[in-house]
């Protein structure tokens, strides 16, 4: 394939016949071969596993470049946002294309509240999942089952509507992620509040009992805040992919956001922020060493990976991760507290940056090396962690779905394969088999 620069076409040759492909450029620089013509006019697929090289739509709401660690939502540093805005202005922002003024925010904090109530014949669902179920598996379904109960919207939905399901569903989502905390620990659900902000609401969902009467503290809620604003959006990662591909086929709303939560579940995802709790506290108890830990990581015949390093896109340090970083040290100091699991993982960290196997393949800690620690801070249990990067993670989920829906590019969603399976084979009688 040769590619001219000054024309922004490049070509491709297959079996004597040369095609031109466009080149389609970003608002960033960066440079893609549209392939969209490419099985009519040569008889070839892409081939393209786990699409590690392939952009599937034109999207305006974020930008990451994982060669200079830079994030922007909108246009806006993800650093900015998270020193200066609260996590409702950031999914204003990536739902509404820009940061709202003064009287959209209230208008938007006035929806988020109404909207706050589960319907109460959804509180008997919590009920009936079994002791330990894990609250993810509680969030992905209540959420599907937010879909008999409130109206789904149509392709011609107008404004007004749209408006409402999205906020209905960013204010239940946080109903259900406290209600299903509370069924797991066997106490009460506490009801949202119009008194409260939208993570202080949560908070105060969360640990108010009947024999408590917790007031979340300011300070708690600026750190929630600032980590749901951390969570927000990152392109097309594999929970975003999920939700557009459901969505590519009509899918409604609630079943598209399910099916992301599912897809953030693993731990090669979201699931990592557990994870990375998880491995810390096995470190501790069995007192492996540092060295061990990262022996094992660079074992290839050991499946273990170090929880909440390397990233598909960041080759350098996520600027998540700097932020999550310095904002955990700051939590510990504030709460005076000391954290072994927090001291482990910057040990570790400072190992695995010192070896050259990490240092070869640009593997750094990403978003949820740090964050699952601050959680638990604030006092979350570890199988929460998940459920609160589902949380932050709304509001990119239904940009993403909505720009899907506006994009006259987008059809089903529906790739293609290599057969590699035997060929057309005549049908044999079960008294001849074997
Ligand atoms: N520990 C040890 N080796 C690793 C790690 C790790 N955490 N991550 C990547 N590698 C190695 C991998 O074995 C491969 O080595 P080689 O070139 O010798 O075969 C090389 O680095 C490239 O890795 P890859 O698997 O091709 O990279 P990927 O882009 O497919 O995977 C990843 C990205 C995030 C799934 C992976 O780095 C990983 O499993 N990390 C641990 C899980 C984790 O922290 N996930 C959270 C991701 S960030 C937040 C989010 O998306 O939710």
């Amino acid at each position: 394939m040769s590619e001219s620069k000054k024309s922004s076409k490049a070509s491709l040759s297959v079996d004597g016949k040369t095609i031109e492909l466009e080149v389609l450029e970003s608002t960033m620089g960066e440079r893609a071969l549209n392939l969209s013509r490419v099985k009519a006019e040569t008889g070839c697929f892409a081939f393209d596993p786990a699409m590690v090289n392939t952009a599937v739509c034109r999207s305006a709401i974020t930008y990451v470049d994982g060669d200079k660690g830079i994030l922007l939502h909108r246009g806006y540093p993800i650093e900015e946002l998270a020193e200066h805005c609260t996590f409702i202005e950031v999914a204003y922002l990536l739902i509404h294309g820009e940061l709202p003024t003064a009287d959209q925010r209230q208008r938007f904090s006035r929806l988020l509240n109404i909207h706050s109530m589960l319907h109460e014949d959804m509180r008997s669902f919590f009920g009936n999942y079994p002791e330990g179920a894990h609250p993810m598996a509680v969030l992905s379904a209540m959420v599907v089952s937010l879909s008999s109960f409130y109206p789904e919207l149509r392709l011609d939905s107008d404004k007004e509507e749209i408006d409402t399901t999205v906020t209905r569903l960013l204010s239940k989502l946080r109903t259900i992620a406290a209600f299903s905390y509370k069924k797991s620990i066997g106490e009460p659900f506490v009801y949202p509040s119009h008194k409260y902000s939208y993570c202080e609401n949560f908070l105060n969902m969360m640990f108010r009992s009947p024999v408590s009467l917790y007031e979340a503290d300011p300070y708690d809620v600026a750190v929630m805040n600032k980590l749901l604003i951390l969570h927000a959006d990152h392109e097309q990662n594999a929970s975003t992919t999920a939700v557009r591909m459901v969505g590519s086929t009509g899918a409604n709303l609630y079943a598209c956001v399910s099916a992301g939560i599912c897809a953030l579940w693993g731990p090669l995802h979201g699931g990592a922020n557990q994870a990375v709790v998880e491995m810390l506290e096995k470190i501790q108890k069995e007192g492996l060493t540092l060295d061990q830990v990262v022996a094992k990581a660079k074992d290839k015949n050991d499946p273990f990976r170090l929880m909440g390093f390397g990233h598909r896109i960041y080759k350098s340090y996520d600027p998540r991760a700097k932020i999550a970083k310095k904002l955990c040290m700051a939590v510990l100091n504030k709460k005076r507290l000391s954290d072994p699991m927090v001291e482990i993982a910057m040990a570790l960290e400072e190992r695995a940056l010192k070896d050259d196997y990490f240092r070869e393949r640009n593997l750094y800690p990403n978003v949820d090396f740090y964050t699952g620690l601050i959680y638990r801070a604030l006092g979350f249990p570890k199988e929460m962690f998940t459920v609160l990067f589902a949380l932050g993670r709304l509001p990119g989920w239904i940009a993403h779905w909505q720009e899907m829906r506006q994009d006259p590019e987008q059809k089903i969603m529906r790739p293609r394969q290599i057969y590699m399976g035997p060929a057309k084979t005549d049908y044999v009688h079960i008294e001849a088999r074997g």
